[in-house]
């Protein structure tokens, strides 16, 4: 925890330092408003520290009012996107000392402020509203007349909790109920926060309606949030948890789960190990005929497993966890800790027992929601997703 302080304050030192220099002191403005726009710096910086000081709840979650989280993520977002513009603008600045060219310094840090305050705005607002709908036609093997058409929400990462209340939560329920899906598929990040906290906002999920029912898998934030305690409360509201396991719907299509790893390692918490994802076992009560005959879909939370996965001639994966990236640049670094899956559609190629090729594909969702410690998303829109199985020939 020492180490994780430090860090943070060597880091907040850095980051201070350069908005300072950068875009600060080159505004041709009085040296008061200087001071006052670098403690008002310090204080976005700090700003998590602060509210876990006034607040209840987690340090990156909370119990603040939505708007409190609301005006302090527009503000930190200010400083990322200033810092990644500011970078830009010194490489600019160096270039035109290099070739002797007049450089506007107090322009330039005007345009900066002016570029990253519109951007902050807009991304809040894109991380705080409520989904659109994203159909996606997904053609699978074997897949039984019945199925054809057959229609499969996808919600991930809806992370109930100060920013994202229960009117929020009721608004993703009714918009993903007006479509009549077959089946609702949650593979985990449900919520921030123990049962005591969140138990309101996350309620609307109970009224969760579909032709086969209810499916989930946990998330890391499930382990953050006293898991133990909310695995109970989900299968209360009709959801079934699959972690490692396995049904079949409808005599024609076989849905499995595992858990999150974050469950493998104690700590915020748990002191006994969760049981780590284990496909073998998910699958393990399925007949090896119907495993031949009948397309898999697996509900893992995180893409990072697609290449272990594909290996058990999975047809389809769902996951989450990335939030698309929430940002260019940032989705890079996302998609590199996240072996290289951010979002969208992957082919995940394995090499069978039987040295055959097998092709899963993954589908990374940019999530249903955001999580409150930085809800941000730039040209990365939100989502309900909407499969409708087709038969491929
Ligand atoms: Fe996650």
């Amino acid at each position: 925890m020492l180490r994780f302080f430090i860090t943070a304050f060597v880091l907040f030192a850095v980051i201070l330092s350069y908005l300072n220099l950068s875009m600060i002191w080159p505004l041709k403005i009085a040296n008061n408003f200087k001071i006052l726009f670098s403690i008002a710096l310090l204080i976005i910086v700090c700003k998590d520290f602060i509210l876990r000081l006034i607040f209840s709840g987690g340090l990156f979650t909370p119990d603040a009012p939505r708007w409190v989280i609301i005006a302090g993520s527009v503000m930190y977002a200010f400083i990322i996107i200033a810092l990644f513009l500011l970078f830009i603008k010194d490489l600019a600045w160096l270039a035109c000392k290099l070739f002797k060219i007049k450089f506007n310094a107090d322009l330039a840090s005007r345009v900066v402020i002016f570029i990253a305050l519109c951007f902050s705005f807009y991304g809040t607002w894109e991380a705080v509203r409520v989904p659109d709908v994203k159909y996606q036609d997904f053609y699978i093997k074997n897949l039984s007349p019945e199925l054809e058409d057959f229609k499969i929400a996808l919600l991930v990462d809806i992370h109930a909790s100060s920013l994202n209340r229960r009117e929020f939560v009721q608004a993703v329920v009714d918009k993903t109920n007006a479509l009549k899906p077959d089946l609702i598929l949650i593979p985990g990040d449900f919520v921030d926060g123990s049962v005591e906290q969140r138990r309101y906002d996350l309620e609307p999920l109970k009224d969760l309606r579909a032709k086969f029912g209810v499916l989930g898998t946990s998330g890391n934030h499930e382990y953050y949030s006293g898991y133990e305690r909310w695995f109970e409360v989900l299968e209360s509201w009709g959801i079934n948890m699959l972690e490692n396991e396995s049904v079949i719907i409808n005599n024609n299509l076989i849905i499995a789960g595992v858990p999150d790893e974050q469950g493998k390692t104690p700590g915020f918490g748990f002191s006994t190990p969760f049981p780590a994802p284990d496909l073998n076992k998910a699958l393990a009560d399925i007949k090896p005929e119907d495993l031949n005959k009948m397309p898999v879909i697996l509900m893992d939370h995180r893409p990072g497993n697609a290449r272990e996965n594909a290996k058990f001639k999975i047809d389809l994966q769902v996951s989450g966890h990335t939030h698309g990236g929430q940002m260019p640049g940032l989705a890079k670094i996302i998609q590199k800790v996240n072996k290289g899956y951010v979002k969208g559609w992957y082919d995940v190629e394995a090499e069978l027992q039987d040295k055959s090729k097998h092709i899963m594909k993954l589908y990374v969702s940019p999530g249903t929601s955001q999580w409150g410690g930085f809800p941000v998303r730039i040209f990365d829109n939100s989502e309900i997703t909407l499969f409708r199985l087709k038969a491929k020939n």
